[in-house]
């Protein structure tokens, strides 16, 4: 009898080596993706392509993209199980990203919040990339037919747009790509900042008091969530009208696998105080080990450079598959 292997699903995600990565970084997406590893076929990339539509100094980008792949990697991502490599090592990002920037309309592009966000923050660098980023993003993700984005909360508005362009291409060409969905965790995918709750999380945030390092150490990470931003209340509970503290119960629950309302009764009747040195004491006692397994990485060079080298190598394989389906659609002359 005929057997027929069915492939497991793919799962395509990545992050920007523009800043260091925090704990919104984490808790909204890598630990999701150290959870879908088993279950899917994934790919983790680092993303230093996007990275350039913010002026950055090439020497900090380098060190940069390289100690996000080594904090991937001691996050948990197990290099047996899934593909790592860095986005410009691979061209056929940027091949697939200019097909599909003649099939993205400039108003779909306009509409992004991230675009409107940047140029906002960078008047003096409205760049072409910076408007195109979704494009190459959507490339990103339709060059490895992937079923499945983890992704935080701000990034739907990109996954919605790459589903949009899947679509039209699908419907002019005939059947090319995968329709991707958005995984979105249950909580931690919007980690906000710890100094002004009503902003998110972010690595680009200038006040470091804000945002938790993934290398903080302890006594750092402690000293920020005693710092926390709260209110002149002193119920520890969830609600609109105490993002304070519905920041820190939604990371503590991230972080410890529990749901927020048991975390709530967990501290009912605890003062604002050692609630912060609890959520405090359970983010670092969750990143001390990928503090220490980041150092073993650090001194072993040879065995990071063979995981991206070989990473890319199968990626390209993959992705070129896809590149010439879409060379051949769009009627470009087989070579
Ligand atoms: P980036 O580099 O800004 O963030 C990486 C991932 O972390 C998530 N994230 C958060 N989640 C919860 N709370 C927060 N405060 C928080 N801050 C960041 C983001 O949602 C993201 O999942 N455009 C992407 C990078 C990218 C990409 C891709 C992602 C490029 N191509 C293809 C998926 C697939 C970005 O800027 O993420």
């Amino acid at each position: 009898m005929e057997q027929t292997v069915e492939r497991k699903k793919r799962i395509f995600s990545g992050m920007q080596p523009s800043g260091e990565l925090t704990l919104g970084n984490y808790l909204g997406a890598l630990k999701n993706w150290i959870k879908l590893q088993d279950e899917y076929d994934c790919m983790y990339s680092i993303m230093n392509m996007h990275a350039i539509t913010v002026r950055q100094d090439p020497a900090e980008l380098r060190k940069r993209s390289l100690e996000v792949l080594m904090q991937y990697i001691a996050c948990g991502i197990d290099p047996e199980k899934s593909i790592l490599y860095f986005q410009s090592h691979v061209s056929a990002h940027a091949e697939l990203a200019w097909i599909l920037s003649c099939n993205t309309q400039m108003g779909e592009l306009s509409r992004m919040t991230q675009f409107k966000d940047k140029s906002k923050k960078h008047a003096d660098n409205i760049n072409a990339g910076l408007f195109t980023y979704p494009v190459l993003m959507a490339a990103d993700i339709l060059l490895y037919q992937a079923d499945l984005v983890p992704v935080g909360h701000d990034q739907l508005q990109h996954i919605e747009l790459t589903r949009d362009v899947a679509n039209r291409f699908n419907f002019h060409y005939g059947e090319t790509f995968t329709v991707p969905e958005p995984y979105i965790g249950k909580t931690g995918a919007r980690v906000m900042s710890l100094q002004s709750p009503e902003n998110k999380m972010s690595k680009s945030d200038p006040n470091p008091n804000g945002y938790i390092w993934l290398l903080d150490p302890e006594e750092v990470i402690i000293k920020k969530f005693k710092r926390a931003v709260t209110d002149s209340d002193t119920e520890i509970r969830a609600g609109e009208d105490k993002p304070g503290i519905t920041n820190l119960l939604t990371i503590y629950a991230a972080v410890t696998g529990k749901t927020v309302e048991e975390a709530e009764k967990e501290f009912s009747g605890f003062g604002y105080g050692n609630f912060k040195q609890a959520v405090g004491e359970a983010v670092a006692a969750e990143l001390t080990p990928v503090r220490e397994k980041f150092a073993q990485l650090q001194s072993d060079k040879a065995y990071v450079e063979d995981i991206y080298k070989k990473g890319a190598e199968t990626a390209a394989k993959i992705a070129s598959k896809t590149l010439r389906k879409v060379y051949k659609k769009v009627g470009f002359v087989a070579w």
